[in-house]
């Protein structure tokens, strides 16, 4: 299986379908739907986690990585769920969290009954450092009634794991054979470009301590022990890692074939465009200079450097990338479109977040009663601790939030959108009855434009296997690239505002044929005219 002309789709098991009527949605539920994924076209179901959690982070923070937490069914339940999905060649990728595990794994009970052994798996110190947890906070904590502390580089309730231990190692990816053994095929690796840590940890004032535990040397080591140990020799396996706060040299480091570590990295530069001098509780319209300019230099260098980006605008982490970067009011239709095709007909790997494809919004919740997040609610209080009011701080975590796109999928216009016959763990989004799968497959034209997309990628290697250039560089209203393989080309061509736009097409592309367009047939001429959001992709 190459990863190059495949879409991965991902599903955050908790909002997708709930059969057993408990408000959360089940393994189960996915099984259900499977046609309807394998209408769309996908290749491959990411789930997030699914394991037995304590839920404080929504499941990343595991309690044990080999069973189903009974929240969303039973290991035959996954076992028929992958069965049934390997029936309509659709494979299952997993979540592995291998930064850290949840405090009420066993493993961290038995560090903290005092066992020496499984006090080595975390990383315990007389000194803390001066680092910030990413939700907020110390990102130490006092181990038990010791003098020590352990790391959580994220909440309290997820301690970090000493990857320089090899019996850390070896658990690790003996976990990774019990899923393989299983048939799965994918793994995407939950911040994975943090694992490897120094030996001597150092105060580091800058960016919260980042750049004291970020890509760091024996990372990519630890990475390709890992490969070589488990999935490296099943050709079959596609392999994504999280990367935070990241850069281009690392993750052509991660993905450049030889060096076996993964296939494909997931950075999100591209998502903090709207983020005031880098924060993202702040609120600030898009900056599409810096969008392109991200896009041009991932591109052009991940290419060059033969390493593979995994193209996304939405997760589970995002607020729903329409309402970032598109005025919904008036384009949402267009401007979906415009989104997926910027992206699905790029070099790399496009990811769709369940939802997207109908062209699912924010939930547009009234109050903070309505958000569980943790990320959301920790930063609620710091931006009141900072002196906000309580609307500015509203309207912040309502812009940011986590749980925008955590909502449960709007499947029809029935109680509770078809996701389920009793109140949901998480509110509906208001859009519920307007925007929803049975409506869209009848009346509307995102789900149909997607699978043409997805299609598309299967029938032109232009689009798998192209290069990648950027075309029109200094536009200041279209994000345009030019991708080539062998003779043949493909010219993207995406308009990111409502004021059309002329832009003069080169004349060997005149007589090109038009392989997607989000508006109805145009002709090709010298001066081309891109309306609001349009997006063209030419090909000769
Ligand atoms: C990234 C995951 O996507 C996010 O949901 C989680 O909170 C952190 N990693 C910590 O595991």
């Amino acid at each position: 299986m190459s990863f190059k002309d495949k879409v991965i789709y991902q599903i955050y098991p908790k909002s997708f379908l709930d059969t057993n009527q408990d408000g959360v949605g089940d393994l189960l539920g996915i099984q259900k739907k499977l046609p309807y994924l394998k209408k769309l076209g996908v290749d491959m179901l990411w789930l997030s986690p699914i394991y037995p959690s304590p839920q404080n982070d929504n499941g990343y923070d595991v309690a044990d990585y080999t069973a189903i937490n009974p929240l969303f069914g039973t290991m035959e339940d996954f076992e028929s769920l992958m069965a049934a999905a390997k029936d309509l060649n659709i494979e299952i990728m997993l979540d592995m969290v291998f930064n850290h595990v949840s405090t009420d794994h066993e493993w961290f009970q038995k560090a903290l009954a005092g066992e020496k052994k499984y006090q080595d798996y975390f990383i315990l110190r007389d000194q803390p450092t001066d680092w910030v947890s990413k939700f907020g906070g110390n990102a130490w904590a006092p181990f038990g009634d010791t003098d020590q502390y352990y790391l959580h580089l994220y909440d309290e309730t997820q301690a970090d794991l000493d990857w320089h231990n090899p019996a850390v190692r070896d658990e690790l990816f003996n976990v990774l054979r019990f899923w393989l053994d299983k048939g799965v095929k994918g793994f995407r690796f939950d911040v994975i470009n943090v694992i490897g840590k120094d030996q001597v940890l150092q105060d580091c004032p800058e960016n919260d301590g980042k750049p004291a535990y970020t890509d760091r040397p024996i990372n990519h080591e630890f990475i390709h022990m890992m490969n070589q140990a488990t999935f490296g020799h099943d050709p079959e396996v596609i392999t994504v890692g999280e990367m935070s706060s990241t850069t281009i040299e690392n993750c052509i480091l991660y993905t450049e074939p030889q060096r076996e570590e993964l296939n494909m990295t997931f950075n999100f530069h591209h998502l903090k465009v709207d983020y005031q001098d880098g924060k993202k509780w702040t609120q600030m319209p898009f900056d599409f200079e810096k969008l392109k300019e991200l896009f041009h230099s991932w591109g052009t260098q991940m290419s060059v450097g033969n390493g593979w980006n995994a193209l996304f605008w939405n997760n589970h982490d995002q607020p729903r990338a329409l309402n970032r970067f598109i005025e919904v009011a008036e384009y949402r239709v267009a401007g979906a479109k415009m989104l997926a095709s910027a992206i699905h007909l790029n070099r790399g790997t496009p990811y769709i977040y369940m939802g997207e494809e109908i062209g699912m919004l924010d939930p547009d919740f009234d109050s903070m009663a309505e958000y569980v997040d943790v990320e959301s609610l920790n930063a609620y209080q710091e931006l009141i601790a900072a002196g906000k009011t309580e609307k500015a701080a509203f309207e912040i975590v309502k812009a940011k939030s986590r749980d925008n796109s955590r909502t449960p999928m709007q499947w029809d216009q029935t109680t509770y959108s078809g996701f389920s016959e009793t109140t949901p763990w998480l509110p509906l989004g208001k859009t519920a009855d307007s925007i929803n799968v049975e409506k869209e497959l009848t009346e509307g034209s995102i789900f149909s434009y997607y699978q043409q997309l997805i299609q598309l990628r299967k029938e032109y290697p232009v689009i798998s296997e192209g290069t990648y250039q950027a075309f029109l560089a200094e536009h200041p209203a279209i994000y345009g690239y030019l991708r080539s393989y062998q003779d043949q080309e493909l010219l993207v061509l995406n308009n990111f505002f409502a004021e059309a736009v002329v832009i003069e097409l080169p004349e060997r592309f005149m007589k090109g044929e038009v392989l997607i367009n989000n508006y109805p047939a145009a002709e090709l001429t010298k001066e081309l005219v891109l309306k609001s959001y349009q997006s063209l992709a030419i090909y000769r």
